[in-house]
């Protein structure tokens, strides 16, 4: 199976709709992280040298419900894509225009201050399609929600897959298909509950599977060690012994851990065993033993996926454990793959996110893929 590729698509002369996904972090009404709008620019450039005639570009920001709401404007969005693009991209007042004249290229206000994105609303997303003759979706950010600026849209004109979105299924669906082996996969983060279908599906396809992170408590626990107060999720315990049972040595989950009263600057830390968590304290970081062990197995790899923190690595007490993943991820051997969200953003503090071989746009829509589900704004462009 492959996407509608963009070079099928007849876009010379008429006016395209592309959908991006520039959710992107805000501070101080300035872009804080481009990343995203830089990883857009290919699929609209090329939309632009192919002689489109207009380009509307649309986004979400942050989760407005349905009304706007200022603080989620995409007008800072739209000034950094236009000295990224190096022309003038005008801000239409409202989610489904009206377009501003005159430029080639223009962004329309946050999708979701309109309820009907939510909702994938047919009525919405034809307001969307009257804006243009083509649909190019690159958001592959959003390809997870069935909102109607990546669903239902897509029905209502000629579309393709834009550049982003189409080397991203194919990394990520190359994991699942013929990764080159020994296969590591590397997933941390807080909580178990979000990843359990992630870790099943890569359970089934890696040599080593590393957890950690705050979901790893859930796993001592099922496993009989106490946790003391540490994050637990206690309704998980028993799906996570289920998936202990059958990963067999596959599955390893740290030896020792980082614990604290509170994961603070400053904060009096200690290296305990997983199973000798002290009951008035909590674990923040894997400890250095398993940090070397995950760093060895990640090393021996020649694929390697990794989605989520190892610990509270904003708190330098607590970020050792992701410093020795993302290091070992980023500068070892193996092609590298790295899930959107925390793991990126580690990677970018530590300077490395240059280094690793795919690093993706996507945090859920990566884990969603990876899981084997079929995603709601992938199924239109499907061919074949
Ligand atoms: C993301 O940041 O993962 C995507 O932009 C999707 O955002 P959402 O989780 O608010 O739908």
């Amino acid at each position: 199976m492959k996407l509608r590729s963009l070079e099928t698509l007849e876009v010379g002369g008429r006016r395209v709709l592309l959908r991006a996904d520039l959710n992107v972090p805000l501070e101080g009404g300035a872009v804080a992280d481009d990343f995203r709008i830089r990883s857009s620019l290919p699929t609209l450039r090329e939309l632009l040298d192919r002689g489109a005639s207009r380009v509307v570009v649309c986004s979400h920001l942050g989760r407005p419900k349905g009304e706007p709401n200022p603080k989620y404007s995409l007008a800072p969005v739209a000034r950094r894509l236009a000295e990224l693009l190096g022309e003038e991209v005008p801000l239409a007042p409202g989610s489904a225009g009206p377009v501003p004249e005159g430029a080639r290229v223009a962004l329309l206000e946050n999708l979701r201050f309109d309820p009907g994105e939510e909702k994938n609303d047919l009525a919405f997303a034809k307001a969307l399609a009257a804006l243009a003759d083509r649909y190019v979706n690159d958001a592959f950010g959003a390809a997870h929600r069935a909102h109607a600026s990546v669903a239902a849209v897509a029905g209502l004109l000629p579309a393709a897959a834009g550049r982003l979105l189409e080397r991203e299924v194919e990394v990520l669906s190359g994991l699942l298909e013929a990764p080159a082996r020994p296969f590591v996969a590397v997933v941390g983060g807080a909580k178990v509950s979000d990843k359990l279908g992630v870790l099943e599906n890569l359970l089934a396809r890696v040599d080593r599977l590393l957890v950690g992170g705050g979901m790893c408590f859930t796993f001592f626990r099922a496993r009989g060690h106490g946790v003391g107060r540490s994050l637990l999720e206690e309704g998980q315990v028993e799906s996570v012994a289920r998936l202990i049972e059958g990963a067999g040595d596959r599955l390893m989950l740290p030896s020792d851990v980082v614990v604290a009263a509170a994961p603070e600057a400053g904060a009096n830390t200690r290296t305990v065993a997983a199973s000798a968590i002290p009951d008035d304290l909590a674990g923040y970081d894997i400890g250095p033993e398993t940090a070397r062990a995950y760093a060895r197995e990640i090393r021996a790899a020649r694929t390697v996926f990794w989605n989520g923190p190892m610990g509270v690595f904003e708190v330098e007490e607590f970020a050792a454990g992701t410093r020795a993943v993302a290091e070992a991820v980023a500068l070892g051997g193996a092609y590298s793959v790295v899930g959107g969200g925390d793991s990126a953003s580690a990677l970018e503090r530590l300077g490395l996110a240059g280094k690793v071989g795919h690093l993706s746009t996507g945090g859920g829509a990566s884990l969603e893929m990876l899981e084997g589900r079929e995603l709601p704004g992938l199924a239109p462009l499907w061919i074949g």
